[in-house]
């Protein structure tokens, strides 16, 4: 069946919505943080563990290296990627144009797609809209992204603007695609088409406005979070929110710290990702419910309070801040593992604290009570 969507409270103080999202795979309440696992994993961490502790309801995978590793061929066999990773809930595959420009070398960009090599051994390869919809079909996500280019920032109105037209060429050929291919394993895909326009009003105006024309199932804000300041961030995506529909699900791509996520709820948006929990935490970084931590600091050496003392569903939290000091400090992998749960595990939990508080009316006060705590570096 088609992703539906259906919203079940918003909040008077804000523009924040509590929601459901309903897909072949099962449901997801908004809004929600779908961990990354760009090659079919999130880094670190089992799906069991997913599961059981994170209680993640979505995860991400990613078009561009899924297609590079491990290729469309071994994904369909193996009946797509829920059947190959064995995660049974709903999947997300972004749809490697953001990867073409981060990671991949001497790209060309054309009317008909991007030529690229590989970061991996150097080939080379062509994404086209029509190419990247039947690897997505292979890959067999739940929802899977239109294929679009992300500009710089800063870039010239000119260029974004130039960018962004072909961005919305590019998704009439990625549903003209979808139209004439059926979905690879009997269950719906469904197709996100993704909002640019850099940093202009104008044209983040006109970008919405056309995304919204093409009836999506849900829709998605791009090209933020790439180096323009906080504030200008915040007033983009708050005005692509007031021109998408309402009665879709919106999903904000690649943001970011606990706080942009709780000021990107008020604005309207109901979907997150970032790799910032796994990443930042592989790195030693923490976000805890007293704040943020960088657990390799000297001061945690004979510090045997709890990781998290407010998050006790934390498989880190079984453990003290002195002993996962010494896990990074030694190198031991343990360490990547429960900095990584540590971190989802917030990330889902503050999502989940939100939803109840959209539910309840009082998310505004909410999020102003909590804001100062979790934001500052311990
Ligand atoms: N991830 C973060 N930002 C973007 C974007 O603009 N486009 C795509 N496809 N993925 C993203």
């Amino acid at each position: 069946m088609e992703l539906t969507f259906a919203i079940e409270g918003t909040d008077p103080g804000t523009a924040a919505r509590a929601g459901r999202i309903r897909t072949d795979h099962g449901e997801i309440e908004t809004p929600i943080f779908m961990p990354v696992g760009t090659v079919g994993s999130v880094k670190a961490v089992t799906q069991q563990q997913l599961q059981s502790d994170v209680n993640a309801q979505i995860i991400l995978g990613n078009t561009y290296h899924l297609y590079l590793r491990p290729g469309t061929g071994v994904l369909s066999k193996a009946g797509g990627l829920h059947r190959f990773n064995g995660w049974p809930r709903p999947i997300l595959t972004d749809s490697g144009g953001y990867q073409v420009f981060s990671l991949a070398e001497n790209r060309k960009i054309t009317e008909e797609g991007v030529v690229f090599q590989s970061h991996i051994d150097g080939s080379r390869h062509l994404f086209s809209p029509e190419g990247v919809m039947d690897i997505q079909r292979a890959i067999g996500a739940d929802i899977i992204m239109a294929f679009d280019e992300c500009p710089p920032y800063p870039a010239e109105y000119r260029y974004v603007r130039q960018s962004m037209d072909l961005t919305h060429r590019w998704l009439d050929r990625c549903i003209a695609r979808l139209a004439d291919t059926p979905d690879a394993y009997g269950y719906t895909q469904n197709l996100f088409p993704i909002v640019q326009g850099g940093t202009f009003a104008d044209l983040r105006k006109a970008s919405s406005e056309y995304i919204a024309s093409r009836g999506a199932a849900g829709n998605a804000i791009g090209g933020l979070s790439v180096g323009e300041p906080e504030e200008q961030m915040y007033e983009m995506c708050g005005l692509c929110c007031s021109f998408l529909p309402a009665d879709k699900p919106r999903y904000l791509m690649g943001v970011g710290t606990p706080w942009n996520i709780l000021e990107s709820i008020a604005l309207g948006v109901d979907m997150f990702d970032c790799v910032m929990p796994t990443r930042n935490g592989r790195n030693g970084m923490l976000f805890t419910t007293e704040g943020v931590i960088n657990i390799r600091n000297k001061k945690w050496a004979d510090d045997f309070s709890p990781v998290d003392p407010g998050l006790t569903d934390s498989p880190a939290s079984a453990y003290s801040k002195a002993y996962l000091r010494h896990l990074f400090v030694a190198g031991e992998i343990l360490g990547l593992t429960l900095a990584s749960l540590q971190n989802l595990t917030f990330y889902l939990h503050l999502v989940r604290e939100a939803r109840v508080h959209i539910l309840a009316g009082d998310f505004a006060a909410w999020k102003a009570a909590i804001l100062p705590r979790i934001k500052q570096r311990l």
